[in-house]
């Protein structure tokens, strides 16, 4: 099969994408796909292909900091332009298959999938309208809800007001909170704050985009995550950390956090767990021909509360969901197939 994998992109994640696409290109061309890789905010937008099996792909690694808005300057207009009116839509429909690989904005929050989708072409995970509901963490929540998926108690500091408001300072008041972008992925800018005025101090850098801060109470409990690959939820994998908070640096630096799959809990909190992330997937508008990954974290009960469903789960070689189905006993490859198998049928 002739296979696009689209990475890079104009969000914070640029780097993780970078990652995500050269290790899905590495599992395809072992399964005898031709792959072209392509950056929709290079100018230049193939980076590399056509690749024949056998080809070798270098890993793209996940800088310590994700790159700042400055480093990012011009990206999304090189996007934009690559896809409204520019060669890349035709591009896309000369392949059998199009792999996103994108994370973050503009890969995850439906833009990509929406002229994916009306250029007819084909392509992996979910469509425009489940990554757009997942995507807003706070309207995410409300879905999740609804749907009996239980959710910590939030609220939004819109970037349109200048002080905290009224909604969020009872949080403040209990205990620590967490504050963080409201649609933003890879814990990009995640803090706890213990304090109003450590929360004050914060939020200039934490909104350095420009969004809304969504600000739940810190939950002090066990980490959890599960992935969702069709119709298959994979065991859950614990994140055990030794910083307080699963953030940027812990997430790509090596050794900074230990990943146990299955983790180690009681058959009956996993199958508990599974089903929420099943729930979840469901709730969103993941159809059966997608995969996602929820995120879980409990509180000081142990009750286990979603913090959000990933519509493009991380795809670098020590991500989340490969090593949840390595936990199934699927290889990397394998999964990477799964995934392509589910688009095309
Ligand atoms: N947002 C990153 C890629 C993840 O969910 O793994
Ligand atoms: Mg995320």
């Amino acid at each position: 099969m002739r296979i696009v994998i689209l990475c890079g992109g104009e969000s914070p994640e640029r780097d993780v994408s970078l990652a995500s696409g050269s290790s899905v290109a590495r599992a395809l061309l072992e399964r005898g796909h031709e792959v072209l890789l392509v950056d929709p905010a290079a100018g230049e937008p193939v980076l590399a292909g056509p690749l024949h099996p056998g080809d070798v792909v270098d890993g793209f690694e996940v800088g310590k900091e994700p790159p700042a808005g400055h480093e990012r300057h011009g990206l999304r207009q090189r996007m934009a332009a690559a896809f409204d009116g520019g060669a890349l839509p035709a591009l896309l429909r000369d392949a059998d298959l199009v792999f996103t690989a994108l994370h973050g904005g503009w890969g995850e929050d439906g833009w990509v999938q929406e002229r994916l989708e009306a250029a007819g072409v084909r392509f992996t995970g979910a469509g425009s309208t489940a990554c757009a509901a997942a995507w807003n963490k706070e309207r995410a929540q409300a879905v999740l809800a609804a749907a009996g998926v239980p959710v910590t108690e939030r609220a939004l500091w819109p970037a349109a007001a200048d002080e905290v408001p009224k909604e969020v300072r009872p949080l403040v008041a209990a205990g620590p909170v967490v504050a963080k972008p409201v649609a933003d992925g890879s814990s990009v800018s995640v803090h706890r704050a213990d304090s109003l005025a450590e929360l004050e101090r914060l939020a200039p850098q934490m909104r350095a985009d420009g969004g809304d801060l969504l600000v739940e109470p810190f939950l002090s409990g066990r980490e959890f995550t599960v992935g969702v690959v069709g119709g298959q939820v994979l065991p859950v994998i614990e994140i055990e950390l030794s910083t307080p908070l699963f953030d940027y640096a812990a997430k790509y630096q090596p050794g900074a956090v230990s990943e146990v799959c299955p983790a180690r809990i009681p058959e009956e909190f996993a199958s508990r767990l599974q089903q929420l992330a099943l729930r979840a997937h469901e709730a969103l508008g993941f159809g059966p021909h997608t995969y996602s990954r929820a995120d879980f974290r409990c509180d000081a009960a142990g009750e286990p509360m979603c913090l959000e469903v990933n519509a493009l789960p991380g795809l670098t070689a020590t991500s989340l969901l490969p090593l949840g189905a390595s936990g199934a006993g699927w290889t990397y490859a394998d999964l990477a197939e799964r995934i392509v198998s589910l688009a095309t049928r």
